[in-house]
């Protein structure tokens, strides 16, 4: 981790036991405001890493470091977001699945997202850009680009000189972690990625909080890559273990150990587009 001298670092020493934070994530716990101060939670909002008792990075927030116009452009195009996150039901929050009804009003015989869940969530999330599918059948190994990314193609190369300056900030900043995933996706064909980046897939999110849960679409030697756009308050991330949560903000990027539980506080205020960039587990095995 030769992380920049120039970056403030804060050791963590309070934080709550491996199987305490573990059931924030079995419960799939919706962060309330109020529990800032019941558990403690103190909010990051300036620039600076904050590590582990381990010694390892658990996060790095880097303020002002995206060209403003880019974010705002960025914006323009990834508001327009508009699927349904009932393909995740981890992020919605406990009581998510069940047997849905029917549009006859019969109970239905799959386990998924209750339509009525998904209306008093209201969030918007899809992924944008190339994708391994992973219910194929056995044997097929079904890669593609995003079926967002088909619709509206233009909205995925307007919005690649904006991903291509974050990928900068993460290689930058995070050089050796940035070199490993570096080396997972320069084993991926050329037409199953990002150009001149080390991600293959955006996952973006409007007005929708997630419950508490660790990422698993991404490689495992990889680290979360976050940026937001718009103008909103609150939907601050937080890391339950370590009693933090971070307020990143349009133009910032923050770079994390998202394999440790985490979500988000609700919106409070505004309208705030979120997007994770990651590389797609398994993605090396696609077809060129
Ligand atoms: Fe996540």
């Amino acid at each position: 981790m030769p992380l920049s001298e120039h970056i403030r670092r804060i050791h963590i020493t309070d934080t709550l036991s491996d199987e305490e934070a573990l059931a924030f994530k079995e419960r799939k716990y919706v962060l309330l405001h109020s529990d800032k101060k019941r558990l403690g939670i103190r909010t990051m909002r300036n620039q600076g890493a904050l590590i582990k008792p381990d010694g390892n990075l658990l996060l790095v927030l880097l303020k002002d470091i995206l060209d403003q116009d880019l974010c705002e452009d960025a914006h323009k195009q990834l508001r327009q977001v508009n699927g349904e996150p009932s393909n995740r039901p981890e992020i919605i929050g406990e009581g998510a699945m069940m047997l849905d009804a029917n549009k006859d009003g019969m109970v239905g015989e799959q386990m998924r997202v209750a339509t009525s869940v998904m209306k008093v969530y209201g969030g918007k999330t899809d992924f944008l850009g190339y994708y391994r599918y992973k219910n194929s059948a056995p044997g097929v190994v079904h890669c593609d680009v995003t079926a967002w990314t088909k619709s509206k193609p233009d909205i995925f190369t307007n919005v690649m000189p904006w991903i291509q300056e974050i990928n900068k900030v993460y290689q930058t900043f995070l050089p050796e972690e940035y070199a490993r995933q570096k080396a997972y996706v320069d084993r991926i064909p050329e037409d199953r990625k990002i150009p001149k980046t080390a991600f293959t897939t955006l996952y973006v999110l409007k007005n929708a909080p997630t419950a508490c849960h660790t990422d698993d679409m991404d490689i495992r030697e990889g680290f979360g890559c976050m940026a937001s756009l718009g103008l909103f308050s609150g939907a601050e991330i937080c890391f339950p273990k370590y009693k933090v949560c971070v307020d990143y903000q349009p133009t910032d990027v923050i770079l994390a150990d998202v394999h440790e539980v985490h979500g988000n506080f609700p919106v409070t205020e505004g309208e705030r587009v979120s997007c994770v960039f990651f590389c797609r587990e398994g993605q090396h095995e696609c077809p060129a």
